[in-house]
């Protein structure tokens, strides 16, 4: 959508519909620096005989509109058109929220940590780009609710319950660091020894039933753990509305499955339910020995989640490695008639290290966030010995950098690359940002007539590119990838950048009506760059 544009649009339909056309007119960004906008209905009616008479017209036509200051036809009949400076000072701010004119009300699923274990490389993504698509909707005046959804219940936990009691491990005694080499050693143990196997499925199975004892001692490895992922997130800049998990929905899970039973709608085999009809071959739904699976909790979820509110659309922001999991959590929905809600998965690709590999540490373990968040600061303190600003620094690196590339993509993790001041990087946005506020702190001239006669080409630029946020804004929105807004970030904080090389605003040289307009375009950059950091869920530093 190109903000703004409406008046031009039905100038040229009207044309349009003189010569008995009918077809809705598109315009688009032009990718030439001398045109800003292209049409290219023309293009197709080229061999329309009356093209040359249509052509007169459309100039015609739009010559009396305001909006626009000159129009011309490149050669196979596109309409390029330059937008007057009307609408440039127009569209130097706009209310995102007025211009959504479908509000929705939206859960989006993320994060999604599981307890046994640390935060690491992989929860990098889902934390920002939920964070991100969260933000946008909240911009856009949509009511957004954030759901962790913990990974806290099933064999994991019932693991661990079981090697704390194998091993007369202490319990009250627990500290999370003791988790990270608990839960491997765990899993090794289940995988060599049967009776401790099958003592972890007792464990789990008295869990499902609620069990006081268990539940006391699950309750302490939940607690040390959250407690830990919560001061991780807190650093990260990240917070949930809701902080719910697997352990919520057990009594729904079963809900879920003894409706559909009764409906009719699972057949029994040998123990094992799947749901029948819907999907050849079938979809497991429980163990021959009656215990869950990840897709029966996320069915008690979506039954929770149905009971506790009213929600338009679901939004999973979940690794694409479990892309056939949410079909067939969809279709179960919709079999199983549980919700009549958009149900979407928002997936991406993974973080790779130099070998193109999924990143690990260097002795290929797991990376953990931790540790990943503190090698770049160590980077940034190689420049910067300030140490508040490296930690925002740090928070702005790892989400910049990860929001950039299309999140369908892998990208490959390259810290160098990413605290480079003059490449594409989340410093580079700050950088632009803050030499916007050191300016307008210097200066409490209002924004009131101001005479924006004679503009140069690089205060036309900046306006121009402002005007441009609605645009990058709904794409990201509509397609739920904030990688647009990423990119025109940094297309504006360099336009900004060259309109502050080549333009003084306070110097005795410069006359005030200069002045004035330049800081009312600084000022316009300000806050639009600022709803892009907002957008991406980065936090704007005060100096740098
Ligand atoms: N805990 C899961 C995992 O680590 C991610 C949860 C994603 N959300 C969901 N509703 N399944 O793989």
């Amino acid at each position: 959508m190109i903000v703004g544009t409406n008046n031009i649009v039905k100038d040229i339909e009207t044309v349009f519909k003189n010569y008995k056309i009918f077809e809705p007119v598109e315009l688009t960004y032009s990718q030439y620096s001398n045109v800003d906008i292209q049409c290219n209905n023309l293009v197709k009616l080229s061999s329309n005989k009356r093209i040359e008479e249509i052509k007169t017209a459309i100039i015609n036509k739009l010559q009396q509109n305001n909006l626009v200051e000159n129009v011309s036809f490149a050669g196979n009949n596109f309409i390029n058109l330059s937008l007057s400076k009307e609408y440039l000072i127009k569209n130097m701010s706009v209310n995102l929220s007025e211009l959504n004119n479908d509000k929705k009300s939206i859960l989006i699923d993320y994060g999604g940590p599981n307890i046994g274990k640390s935060l690491h490389v992989g929860h990098l993504r889902t934390l920002n780009i939920g964070r991100s698509i969260y933000k946008i909707n909240e911009i856009a005046g949509n009511n957004v609710t954030s759901d962790i959804h913990l990974g806290d219940w099933g064999m994991p936990i019932a693991l661990i319950l079981a090697y704390i009691k194998k091993m007369k491990l202490r319990i009250s005694k627990l500290k999370h660091t003791d988790l990270e080499t608990i839960y491997p050693d765990a899993t090794e143990l289940a995988d060599n020894d049967e009776d401790f196997y099958e003592e972890a499925k007792q464990i789990s199975k008295k869990l499902n039933k609620k069990d006081a004892e268990l539940i006391k001692e699950w309750k302490i490895i939940y607690d040390v753990s959250v407690e830990n992922i919560k001061k991780l997130l807190d650093k990260l800049g990240h917070r949930f509305d809701w902080f719910y998990g697997e352990s919520d929905v057990v009594a729904e899970a079963k809900i879920v499955i003894n409706e559909a039973k009764s409906k009719d709608k699972i057949l029994d085999d040998n123990g094992a339910f799947l749901s029948k009809e819907i999907s050849d071959p079938p979809i497991l739904l429980t163990k021959s020995d009656g215990s869950y699976l990840y897709l029966t909790t996320d069915l008690g979820t979506v039954y929770f989640r149905e009971k506790n509110a009213d929600f338009d659309k679901y939004l999973y922001v979940v690794d694409q490695r479990q892309s056939n999991h949410f079909i067939q959590l969809f279709k179960t929905v919709k079999y199983f008639e549980l919700s009549e809600s958009d149900f979407t998965h928002i997936s991406y690709g993974t973080v790779n290290g130099k070998d193109n590999k999924p990143l690990k540490t260097r002795d290929g373990g797991v990376y953990k966030l931790e540790e990943l968040l503190d090698d770049v600061k160590a980077e940034l303190l190689k420049k910067n010995k300030n140490e508040m600003l490296v930690e925002q620094l740090a928070n702005s690196i790892l989400t910049y950098s990860d929001l950039l590339p299309s999140r369908n993509q892998n990208y490959k993790f390259d810290i160098e690359k990413f605290v480079d001041i003059n490449g594409k990087t989340g410093i580079y946005l700050q950088y632009a940002q803050v030499r916007a506020k050191k300016i307008l702190d210097q200066s409490y001239k209002s924004n009131k007539n101001i005479n924006y006669d004679n503009l140069n080409n690089d205060e036309r630029s900046l306006m121009f590119e402002i005007s441009k946020l609605p645009y990058y804004f709904f794409n990201s929105l509509d397609r739920n990838e904030p990688h647009h807004l990423a990119e025109y970030g940094y297309n504006l904080s360099q336009i900004f950048n060259s309109f502050y090389t080549n333009n003084k605003i306070f110097s005795e040289s410069v006359s005030e009506q200069d002045t004035s307009k330049r800081l009312s375009l600084v000022r316009s950059f300000y806050s639009t760059i600022h709803i892009v950091f907002d957008s991406l869920g980065i936090k704007p530093v005060d100096e740098m």
